[in-house]
């Protein structure tokens, strides 16, 4: 993203920066004030980086230049803490060793700390929209799409395991895990930036939320874990099948048999995803995700002209990450 951000900047002016800066001394503030238990880890969680791309979307969807109030900073601010929630406790679900290129809080401090620092988060999260100027629907709309985000990690959950399962499956979690959020960091951006395009917004951060997490998937398959900051594979590790993997079962007879149970070494997986690899299968993930990004940016044109140019470059950003 970050090559995009640098034209976002130029596009935007000196007010995205601004708010990039209030909101990130807003995160650490709320992470940490909450007692040392939980101040260590959380706050780490968030000083530990990130892309910062649900809070650019706030703030490009409020407008461009954004409006610099204290609604977006709070929408901003919330998203990106239930999007730090949700990677601690997805990071127990998938029993991950690594997240950003650092140990994660359960692998530091077990499960009953990650539990309890994605609590927080989440609950800091609701906490600082509930004072905000939009509350009841603010607070309706991050509601709705943490409340979806569960029911895709239980849904990734359900289906561990399982490499039979299909595209639409496949495609339906995206959306919930992933999509969702995005699609809220727009809506919400919208509300603060007191504009009318809700609908338009929403429609194009779910879309390419979806290409997010596809092209997400398909860099677990090919690496390196320098660059991921997490091991090659890590999905199938832990008996996720993702796009890669259903489109190469399709054209390699024998993915087709394998069991994801016998993929138990870190090698099993890196053997496994050299074979994905050699179907061609990641191509055509990945124009799967291009296409959405694509349809995506085709609702921008119902915007005003340079905060279609700003969104569009984010969507291209999502994709260049993975070039
Ligand atoms: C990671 O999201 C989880 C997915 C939805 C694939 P990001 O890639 O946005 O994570 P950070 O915040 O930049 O680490
Ligand atoms: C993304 O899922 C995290 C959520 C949206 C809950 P993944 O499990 O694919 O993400 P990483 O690979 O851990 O970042
Ligand atoms: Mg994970
Ligand atoms: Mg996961």
């Amino acid at each position: 993203v970050t090559a995009g951000v640098e034209a976002v900047f130029e596009i935007g002016g000196e007010a995205i920066p601004r708010l990039m800066e209030r909101i990130e001394e807003r995160m650490g503030l709320l992470a940490r004030g909450y007692g040392p238990a939980l101040a260590r880890h959380a706050g780490d969680t968030i000083s530990a980086g990130g892309k910062r791309l649900r809070p650019l979307l706030v703030c490009l969807a409020a407008g461009v230049p954004p409006p610099e109030n204290d609604d977006l900073v709070r929408a901003a601010v919330a998203v990106e803490l239930v999007h730090g929630a949700t990677l601690v406790h997805d990071d127990v679900l998938d029993g991950s060793a690594l997240r950003r290129g650092r140990p994660t809080v359960v692998a530091a401090g077990g499960r009953r700390l990650a539990t309890a620092t994605g609590d927080l988060l989440f609950s800091r999260a609701f906490a600082e929209l509930a004072d905000g100027s939009y509350a009841p629907a603010a607070v309706r709309v991050l509601s709705a799409a943490a409340s979806e985000l569960a029911l895709g990690e239980l849904m990734q959950r359900a289906d561990a395991w399982d490499a039979s399962i299909g595209v639409e499956r496949y495609l339906e979690r995206c959306r919930l895990k992933t999509a969702v959020l995005f699609r809220a960091a727009c809506v919400l951006g919208a509300l603060a930036g007191g504009g009318s395009s809700e609908r338009t917004l929403g429609a194009f951060g779910e879309r390419v939320g979806v290409a997010f997490q596809i092209l997400d998937d398909v860099l677990d398959v090919t690496g390196p874990p320098e660059r991921t900051g997490k091991p090659r594979g890590a999905d199938l590790l832990d008996g996720t099948a993702t796009l890669p993997l259903i489109v190469a079962r399709e054209l390699d007879p024998s993915l087709a048999e394998l069991d994801l149970r016998s993929v138990r070494t870190a090698a099993d997986a890196q053997s496994v995803c050299e074979r994905i690899e050699a179907t061609g299968a990641l191509s055509a993930a990945r124009e799967r995700a291009l296409a959405l990004v694509a349809s995506g940016k085709e609702v921008l044109p119902a915007l005003p002209e340079r905060q279609q140019t700003a969104l569009a470059l984010v969507a291209d950003g999502v994709v260049e990450r993975y070039a």
